[in-house]
């Protein structure tokens, strides 16, 4: 599962995943709160980004945080500790091969990780039998077919889809945002409901056209650049001129849209 990933574990993508949460905070999190005492798995937490909001905004819950990387566990741990959080337990797990008890979570949080994942059905599946009767499942993804910006580009659309083919021969899928109904519907899910995220960003809104437009979106369109050429999917012309015109949105005139889904479902 782990190699089926297209993000790298280094510093520049931990930079990325930072800016990205800390942007993102209000439009993801706002409705996520867990009632105190309430026992909460997060499922594939990385660098911890996400962690930290989870924590601070449910004090009272003890979260206990998996990742398959133990490198990005370290980094989540003193991320954790220097925030002062003292209600998350870190471990090293893989979804697909759990060390918990079936039926002993009363909520399961999972942030941008169906996307790398070949069986993210199975995955959601294997999450449920961990989940206690009436317990909630809270899936965040992007879906990089919801970018669009102005002024418009071909170029932009060209280096975007680098990156989606690229997850795609990674065996993940950058679009699975608008899949995330059904799929929990597949996994058996109950009362599914999903509510886009949409992130609007003109220059009125310099905190966003700094943290999203450049330091997340493009940056991480920018990530790809060496696999896509050497992959030869995209002329190093082309793929350049797409990142600078992404950039170009970024300026006074410039606008960017992009859209998250967030589902929650029963067991
Ligand atoms: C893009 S990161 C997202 C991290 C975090 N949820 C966030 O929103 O910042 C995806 C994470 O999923 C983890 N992951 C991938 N496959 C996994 C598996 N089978 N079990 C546990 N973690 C996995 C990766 O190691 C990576 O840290």
């Amino acid at each position: 599962m782990k190699k089926a990933y297209v993000h790298g574990y280094d510093h520049r993508e931990n930079i990325r995943l930072q800016d990205q949460a800390s942007t993102l905070v209000e439009l993801l999190h706002s409705d996520t709160k867990y009632p105190a005492g309430s026992r909460v798995l997060e499922a594939g937490c990385g660098v911890g980004a996400q962690t930290i909001t989870l924590a601070k905004n449910s004090p009272g819950a003890l979260i206990t945080s998996i990742d398959i990387s133990e490198t990005s566990l370290v980094e989540a741990r003193r991320k954790t500790a220097e925030a002062g959080l003292t209600n998350v337990y870190f471990e090293q797990a893989d979804i697909f091969n759990l060390p918990y008890v079936e039926d002993s979570f009363d909520h399961i949080f999972v942030c941008f990780v169906l996307e790398h994942l070949s069986r993210p059905v199975e995955a959601l599946n294997t999450l449920k039998d961990y989940l206690k009767e009436g317990g909630t499942i809270t899936v965040i993804e992007g879906d990089h077919g919801s970018a669009y910006f102005y002024p418009k580009s071909e170029d932009a659309h060209k280096a975007i889809q680098c990156l989606v083919e690229l997850q795609r021969r990674a065996c993940g899928n950058a679009m699975i945002g608008r899949e995330l109904y059904p799929l929990l519907n597949q996994a058996g899910f109950k009362s599914v409901r999903v509510s886009p995220r949409m992130v609007y960003v003109d220059s009125s809104k310099p905190q966003l056209v700094d943290g999203f437009t450049k330091k997340t979106f493009t940056a991480m369109i920018e990530g790809v650049r060496e696999s896509a050429i050497k992959s030869g999917i995209i002329e190093q012309s082309v793929f350049d001129q797409g990142i600078q015109d992404l950039y170009r949105t970024a300026e006074a005139d410039g606008v960017f849209c992009y859209t998250f889904f967030k589902a929650i479902g029963n067991k």
